[in-house]
This record gives structure tokens, sequence and C-alpha cells, in this order.
């Protein structure tokens, strides 16, 4: 969607750069900032003037309708940085789609891709040297929009922020993950908004989340809202499992997010003619193949978690181990997905755009 009065980033840069006061060799996900951030209001019923700024707090009217019914949505991208110096986006016009798809979901009006491209590319020459080569690092970007209209009438607002900010990343989980299988908690419902990335969607995770902590396990695999018979995805990544030489997961769906991770790793098993299944997995189809030997491997796939293996999963009281794998998919599928990444192999999908 173009808007119809086109009009021209502006830009402000910061004084001082805040780079120098970072240890990039031990970075906590998601903590620390880059030196600027874009930002691009919608009021009287348009987008106004974007612009980038130093990074910094905002001024908002405690009546902020997100503040009162979360009407809020976000995306998770990544840029990565080869060895020659030159910096990549993976498949960002994916993202800008999703973060559309989740607007039209919590009726936020749609941003302008061109504000979208230009905002991002302008922002991360402007932080260049935040992003660090190097297979494993990247540049976490988390565009996002709130609703910022003061009023606490419960209805759509007509006023909202979109903004840009980005994080140096390293890996989101250290070492390999522990899950356990919903049974009473959903994450989202059918007719819901589970496939958006809304705030909402996440903020009703940490309750069941704290819990299974408790009990040792780092995520929830969610399983549907009906019957918890069939395992979804699980919060910051969707699902894979190998039952022998076979891949599953499950098909999206208006409860499922639509991992841009999970399509490309579909893909590339594709292509390479690894068996994969996208169709409905049963927990008890999954539980007998760990009793009989055939599961293989389960990892989760997303932006911010790449592939993470998935060690241990927990289900009605009873503890699964996986067994280590040589050759195993996830790292296979890992090495592929950031050979395309860190422009290491051959693009032959077309999913790297240069910066
Ligand atoms: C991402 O992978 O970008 C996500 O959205 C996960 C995030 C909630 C940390």
């Amino acid at each position: 969607m173009k808007n119809t009065i086109p009009q021209t980033l502006k830009i402000t840069k910061a004084s001082e750069s805040k780079i120098g006061q970072v240890d990039f060799e031990n970075l906590d996900f998601g903590k620390i900032f880059t030196d600027h951030m874009f930002v691009c209001d919608y009021a009287n019923g348009k987008w106004q003037t974007p612009e980038i700024i130093p990074y910094g707090p905002l001024t908002m009217d405690p009546s902020a309708r997100v503040f009162h019914y979360g009407q809020a949505v976000f995306e998770g991208m990544k840029a990565y940085k080869d060895d020659q110096g030159d910096t990549f986006l993976f498949r960002p016009d994916e993202n800008f789609k999703r973060i559309n798809k989740s607007a039209e979901r919590l009726a936020i009006p749609e941003f302008p891709e061109d504000y979208f491209f230009e905002g991002l590319h302008t922002l991360l020459k402007l932080d260049n040297d935040w992003i660090k080569s190097g297979f494993g690092n990247s540049l976490y970007i988390r565009p996002f929009v709130i609703a910022t209209q003061a009023s606490v009438s419960a209805s759509e607002a007509d006023e909202y922020k979109f903004m840009i900010i980005c994080s140096p990343a390293q890996s989101y989980y250290s070492g390999d993950v522990s899950v356990l299988v919903a049974e009473k908690f959903s994450r989202s419902a059918s007719g819901g908004f589970g496939y958006a990335k809304a705030a909402g969607n996440y903020a009703g995770q940490f309750y069941p989340t704290n819990l299974a902590k408790k009990e040792g396990y780092q995520q929830i695999i969610w399983t549907d809202s009906n019957a918890h018979e069939y395992m979804e995805e699980a919060g910051t990544m969707n699902v894979f499992f190998r039952v022998n030489d076979t891949l599953l997961t499950a098909p999206t769906s208006d409860r499922i997010l639509d991992g841009i991770t999970r399509k490309s790793l579909i893909d590339i098993a594709k292509k390479e003619g690894i068996n994969i299944d996208v169709r409905p997995v049963k927990v008890s189809e999954i539980i007998a193949a760990s009793k009989n030997g055939s599961l293989k491997e389960i990892f989760g796939a997303g932006t911010a978690a790449v592939i993470s293996p998935i060690k241990s999963f927990g289900y009605k009281g009873a503890h699964y181990e996986l067994e280590k794998q040589e050759n195993s998919y996830a790292s296979h599928f890992k090495k592929a997905l950031m050979d395309i990444q860190y422009n290491k192999a051959e693009d032959s999908f077309g999913w790297r755009q240069k910066v």
C-alpha cells in the first residue's frame, strides 16, 4: 500500500554512539538497543512523515489504548553481515506482509511498503557498526505498531505509532531446550488471532510457561484448544518432529503463526528430497514414536531461536528424553539456513536482500 502523499524520511542522528559500552561477546537477548530508531505516527487518517531519531524513551498518555486493550502487533527479523562486511536481510518481504496481516486482525491501519523498506534500510545503514559478522551474530530487528490514542473507550484507536528498534543478538536459547506439552492451557483458539504476531498472544503464555519452568521446562508446546490432541507450536518458535527419516510439522491455521523460518525449512527439505509431511501431528503418535524409538528429533524453528534442538519433553507427568543424533536434521537445517543468511551459499530461492 502506498500513502497518497509521498513524504521524505526525516533523520536526526544521535550526538554520541553507545556502541563502545557494549560487550558483543556476551549479549543477553533483547536487552541492548542500537543508537537509532524509526518512528512513524498515524493521525488524521494517514501515516505521517516517518522519522529516524536517537533511540530513547517515549512519552505517552496513560490512557493510550495499547496500555488497556493490548492493541499492538510486532515482527521479528534479523540482519546478517558476511565476511566481506556486506549486510543482508532474510525474506523481509514476508515480515512486511505479516505485520500488515497481523495489523488487519487487530483493526490497525496497514503500513505503507515504501515507508517500511526505506526506513529499515536507512536505519540499518546508520547503525551498521552494530551488526557484527561471524556465524551466530546478527542484529535482531523489532518492527511494531501500538495504539497511542488517549482514550479508555473499548474500541480501536485512530492514532498509532509504527516503530522499528534493533538489538544486537547472539543465540536466544543457550543449549538444548526441554518443553512441556500443554494439557490444560491454550495459546490460541479457532477464530482467534493465534496466527497474528499480536502482543497478547505472548502475554498469555507467560503464566503457564512460568508453571512449566517450575517443573524444569523452558517452553510449552501448545496443543489445539479443543481437545489438546494435536501438537501446534511452541510460542517463540514452530516445531518439527523427525520420526525415522520423515519430518512432521503442523499446517498453519488461524491458531498457528506462519513462521518464516518454518516455511523456509519446508522449502529446503523439499529441495533436498527430505521427506516432509505437513499435517496435523497427534500428541499420541509422538509419545508412541518416542516409546518405540522412531522419534529421532524434535526442534523449534523461529527468527530469534533459529533452529533450537529439543532434548526432552514432558507430558501428563511423564518425561521423555531424546537421544543425541549423529548428523542431526536440526544441525543440517541450521547450517543450510545460516549459509544462505550469511551469504556463504548460493541463494537459489532468492531469499537474501542486500542492504
Ligand atoms: C521471533 O522469533 O522473532 C519471535 O517473535 C520470538 C520472540 C517472541 C522472541
